[in-house]
C-alpha cells in the first residue's frame, strides 16, 4: 500500500488527515496557497461518498446541459481531481498544475478535508458542493476500491478496523464530514447527501440548479435525471472511470478487466447490510455516535 503519514492542522491539533508522504512532499504547500476564484465549482467529498455523480450532475447545470461534450469529453478532464498526482507517485500528471490552469469557470473535485483545502476558498468564496455518505456504505465502497485498484491485501474486516480507528486513506471520515457540516449554511456551500440523490434525484438537481442559479424546465431535469441514473452512468465511459481505471493498472503494471469489477459498482443505500458484520455493524455504530454531531444518516 502507500506511505501514509498523519498531517496535523496547524491551527487546530485535534485535526489530522491520513495521505501519503508524497502528498505532503509535491502537493501541501501548493494547494494551501492555491490562487482560488470566484467562479469556480469546487466539489468536495470524503471519498465514496457519491463524488462522480455529484460532479457530472453540476457539470451539466453548470454547462447548460452540454451533452455533447459530456459524452465525447472525460469527466476527469472537465472535471479534474486537484490531489489526484499526489497520492501515489506512479501518477505522471500533475494534476494541481493541470487544476490551476484550467480555463474558467474552473471546476475541481477534492477529497481533501477542510484545512487542507487552499486558503483562499474561505476569502474569495466560490461554490463549494459537498456531499455526504453514511459512514457505513461509504466504507464498503472504499474498501472495494482499495481491494480492486489499490491492491489492499487485508480482509475486509481488517479494512473496516482501519475504518473505524481513523487510519485509511483520508481519514477521519467524521472530521471530515463535521467541518462541512458545520458551515452548510455559507451561502456559498451547498451540503447534499447521497441517499437523497438516490431517493429523490430530481429535488436534487434543482437544489444544485438553485444553488448555480440555473433555470430547466422540468422536462429538461427529467431527460438530465436519466442521464445521471446508476445505469447510465454506469454506461456511460466518459464518466465511468473505465479509461482511468485502464490508465491506471497500466501504470501499476496490471491487466484490467471490466468483468471483474467496475467503479460505478452497486450505487446502493444500505448494500453494507450485505457485507458487514454484527460486530462491524455495532463497530460502526459507536464510529458515528463518537463524532456527536447531530447529522441523521440515512442508512
Ligand atoms: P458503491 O461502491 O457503493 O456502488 P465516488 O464517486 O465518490 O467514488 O463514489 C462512488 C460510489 O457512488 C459507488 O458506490 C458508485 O456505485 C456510486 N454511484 C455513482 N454513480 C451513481 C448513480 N448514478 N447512482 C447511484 N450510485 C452511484
Amino acid at each position: 500500500m502507500h506511505d501514509f503519514v498523519k498531517i496535523s492542522s496547524k491551527d487546530d491539533p485535534n485535526k489530522f488527515c491520513i495521505l501519503p508522504q508524497h502528498f505532503v512532499d509535491n502537493y501541501l504547500e501548493r494547494v494551501k496557497n492555491m490562487e482560488v476564484f470566484d467562479d469556480d465549482i469546487w466539489v468536495v467529498t470524503f471519498p465514496k461518498c457519491g463524488t462522480t455523480w455529484s460532479q457530472e450532475m453540476s457539470w451539466m447545470i453548470g454547462n447548460n446541459l452540454d451533452y455533447k461534450k459530456s459524452t465525447e469529453v472525460l469527466l476527469d478532464e472537465r472535471f479534474p481531481f486537484l490531489e489526484a498526482g499526489g497520492l501515489a507517485d506512479k501518477i505522471p500528471m500533475d494534476t494541481f498544475e493541470i487544476c490551476e490552469n484550467m480555463p474558467r469557470p474552473r471546476y475541481i473535485k477534492s477529497h481533501l478535508p477542510l484545512f487542507l483545502l487552499p486558503d483562499q476558498l474561505w476569502t474569495v468564496k466560490p461554490k463549494i458542493i459537498y456531499v455526504a455518505r453514511n459512514p457505513k456504505d461509504t466504507a464498503v465502497s472504499w474498501y472495494y476500491h482499495h481491494h480492486n485498484l489499490h491492491g489492499y491485501q487485508g480482509t475486509k474486516a481488517d479494512f473496516m478496523e482501519a475504518f473505524v480507528k481513523d487510519l485509511v486513506l483520508y481519514s477521519p471520515m467524521n472530521q471530515h464530514v463535521i467541518d462541512f457540516w458545520n458551515i452548510r449554511y455559507e451561502q456559498n456551500v451547498l451540503f447534499l447527501f447521497f441517499e437523497e440523490m438516490k431517493r429523490n434525484l430530481s429535488q436534487e438537481v434543482k437544489k444544485v440548479m438553485k444553488f448555480m442559479e440555473k433555470d430547466y424546465t422540468q422536462e429538461e431535469i427529467d431527460i438530465l435525471c436519466v442521464h445521471l441514473s446508476f445505469d447510465s452512468i454506469k454506461n456511460n465511459k466518459m464518466v465511468n472511470k473505465e479509461v482511468d481505471i485502464k490508465n491506471w493498472m497500466q501504470m501499476t503494471g496490471r491487466e484490467y478487466n471490466p468483468e471483474d469489477f467496475t467503479f460505478i459498482r452497486k450505487g446502493k443505500v444500505g448494500g453494507y447490510k450485505k457485507e458487514l458484520t454484527e460486530e462491524e455493524n455495532d463497530m460502526f455504530d459507536e464510529y458515528i455516535k463518537k463524532a456527536e454531531f447531530e447529522i441523521e444518516y440515512q442508512f
